[in-house]
């Protein structure tokens, strides 16, 4: 039999407690599968005395990572610590530098250094494995460099968020505010240290710009994702998108046509009865387009500590198969620059909400402003049941033809200032099946 395969583990929170407990429980199958016994040695974290329910005394603990980073006795530098710089970082270079495979479940880290660490990485024939850091439990950057290597893919979209399609999916089903239901997200373990990074876009952001990277074969570059959170959307929005037959679920979308890439994260409108609509809880979903394959969509759970763990497993099995190729499929240094589409040359259909103030012929000017902003209305419905009588707030909601943004942009503008109406105007674009 080959030599274990010595781990470290740096990171003892929710994703790396699973990953002790699922190799510990899991271990004689998966050592019976890659021929190859797999040894936990090193484990350490901020704190050594937290209870995680399992024994850490039967490793050697490590207060600093990068410590342990640059230990002779591990193979594999598992970092489960987080954040883009700082000690991940630091413990991530030390690793490959000194020639250990690393595996790590860290979006901001690959977003923002990916194209150094993997240049690193290859430059030391070491493997730099992040399947955790994309879409929790679903193996989808396995799909892009191994299943669907065959095919040219021009768009990967999806729900990479479990926290946001937790909180629109509860605020969908009960009607509850989204700071209420955040709450609940962060005791099941789902949201990011600081969730604003879940509410705010950023860590769907940092996963589009790591599958981007992998399925045009273009360099990671976090700077070019266009970014809206879907702190704004209200569960009264909610029951009106589903009035006009749709879901809003927070999006990631990536396209590439020719050398042009767009990639934008912000709340979407989706047809009730798309693939995309059905997605509830914490789940995620990746769909892929390729050339010879077609439509590919996969769903699975996009955080926690089962699902996360299941992904990093996977790497480290890969590095004890030696199954290792270059971290963004194709090596650092044929990654090319692409030229980023703005947000501002966007086109689509779009839903306007507005609060107009409740008096005959409101409507009717607030129509005419958005004439003359130039913006084609395909439907309008106003509703007032949901605010109470005494409320002098009429929601109306406008569903567009195709426009380009800025022209709805000037008509926000034009909007937000207008006699008839109250409360900032809500703008979702619309992304048709
Ligand atoms: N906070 C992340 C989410 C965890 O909610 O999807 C997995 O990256």
């Amino acid at each position: 039999m080959t030599e274990p395969l010595k781990l470290g583990i740096a990171g003892l929170g929710t994703v790396g407690g699973g990953v002790v407990k699922v190799l510990t429980e899991e271990r004689a199958r998966l050592e019976a599968m890659c021929g190859r016994e797999l040894e936990i040695v090193a484990v350490g974290a901020r704190n050594r005395h937290h209870d995680r329910g399992f024994d850490i005394d039967q490793y050697r603990w490590y207060d600093d990572p990068v410590a342990m980073a640059g230990e002779p006795g591990i193979d594999v530098f598992v970092e489960l610590i987080g954040g883009s710089d700082g000690a991940a970082k630091l413990a991530v270079e030390k690793a490959l530098s000194t020639g250990k495979h690393v595996v790590t479940a860290n979006k901001a880290l690959i977003a923002h250094h990916g194209a150094s660490l993997a240049t690193l990485a290859e430059t030391n024939g070491v493997a730099l494995q992040f399947e955790a850091a994309v879409a929790g439990g679903i193996p989808c950057i396995k799909a892009l460099k191994e299943g669907l290597i065959a095919n040219r893919i021009n768009r990967v979209s999806g729900i990479l968020n479990g926290t946001c399609n937790y909180i629109l999916t509860v605020m969908e089903g009960s009607g509850r505010e989204y700071e209420d239901v955040l709450a609940d997200a962060q005791k099941l373990g789902y949201a990011e240290a600081d969730p604003t990074f879940d509410v705010g876009g950023i860590d769907a952001a940092h996963k589009l710009t790591i599958l981007a990277s992998i399925a045009f074969g273009t360099m990671p570059d976090y700077d070019q994702v266009y970014i809206e959170g879907l702190e704004k959307i209200t569960p009264l929005d909610i029951r009106l998108a589903d009035d006009f037959g749709y879901k809003i679920r927070l999006l990631g979308i990536a396209r590439r046509n020719g050398n042009e890439v767009e990639l934008r994260v912000h709340p979407t409108l989706v047809g009730k009865s798309s693939a995309l609509a059905a997605v509830t809880g914490v789940f995620n979903a990746v769909e892929f387009e390729g050339n010879h394959v077609g439509p590919v969509f996969i769903e699975g759970r996009g955080a926690g500590e089962g699902p996360t763990a299941s992904a990093v497993i996977a790497d480290v099995i890969d590095v004890a198969r030696g199954n290792i190729g270059a971290p963004f499929g194709l090596p650092a240094s044929h990654l090319d620059g692409a030229d980023f589409k703005s947000i501002e040359d966007h086109s689509g259909a779009y839903y306007l909400r507005v609060h107009a103030v409740d008096r005959a012929g409101s409507m009717a000017e607030i129509t005419k402003a958005l004439a003359e902003a130039e913006v084609s209305i395909e439907r309008i419905v106003q509703r007032k049941d949901p605010i109470p009588e005494e409320d002098n707030r009429l929601p109306v909601v406008f569903i567009t033809h195709d426009t380009d943004e800025q022209t709805m942009q000037r008509a926000m503008a034009l909007l937000a200032q207008h006699k008839d109406v109250v409360d900032e105007p809500l703008l979702v674009r619309i992304e048709q099946d």
